[in-house]
């Protein structure tokens, strides 16, 4: 069945939210309702959502990532459900972020991921993302912030 992407309103936050912990549900919140600095864009086939990620220009958490990619948006809470991975809906996932992200004016996207979290990364690689900043300290181990130029593609 073929899959589609759509940018998700408020009712589509309800599923995604009882997937996440409860820090991450407050900023999904918080970013895409309250303050209107992100959009949720959801994979859907038929009325079932199998993937999503989530696009903001809210300034970034940390301090270095701010200073050396001031005003870039990111890329984050990426994921597929199990049974649909290695379809290329990933990686349509980020192709409609980019050009969301693009039509709103921005030049570059980053996107942070786990240096354990080998096939995340061969992904973004694959589709143009570049080291920024390798190895920051996270809560699971060192990651890395990946930047792609949001031109043609
Ligand atoms: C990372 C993740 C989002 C990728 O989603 P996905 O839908 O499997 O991504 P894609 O299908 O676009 O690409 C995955 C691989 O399948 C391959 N692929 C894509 N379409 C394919 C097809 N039709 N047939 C065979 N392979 C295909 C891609 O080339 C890619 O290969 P690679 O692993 O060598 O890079 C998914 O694995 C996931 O949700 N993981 C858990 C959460 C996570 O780690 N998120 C990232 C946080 S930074």
């Amino acid at each position: 069945m073929r899959y589609d992407v759509r940018i998700a309103d408020e009712s589509d936050l309800r599923p995604l939210q009882d997937r996440l912990t409860g820090d991450d549900c407050v900023i999904l919140r918080h970013r895409l309702v309250d303050d209107d600095r992100g959009r949720l864009l959801r994979a859907a086939m038929g009325n079932d959502t199998v993937g999503s990620v989530i696009v903001s220009w809210a300034p970034a958490d940390e301090p270095e990532v701010r200073a050396v990619l001031p005003g870039v948006p990111l890329m984050y809470l990426l994921r597929v459900d199990q049974p649909y991975r290695c379809r290329g809906i990933g990686t349509g996932l980020i192709r409609r972020a980019e050009s969301y992200l693009r039509g709103r004016g921005h030049e570059r996207v980053l996107i942070g991921v786990d240096q354990c979290n080998v096939r995340a990364g061969r992904l973004y690689r694959s589709l143009g993302y570049r080291n920024m900043l390798v190895g920051l300290p996270g809560s699971d181990g060192s990651y890395d912030i990946l930047v792609r130029e949001l031109g043609a593609y």
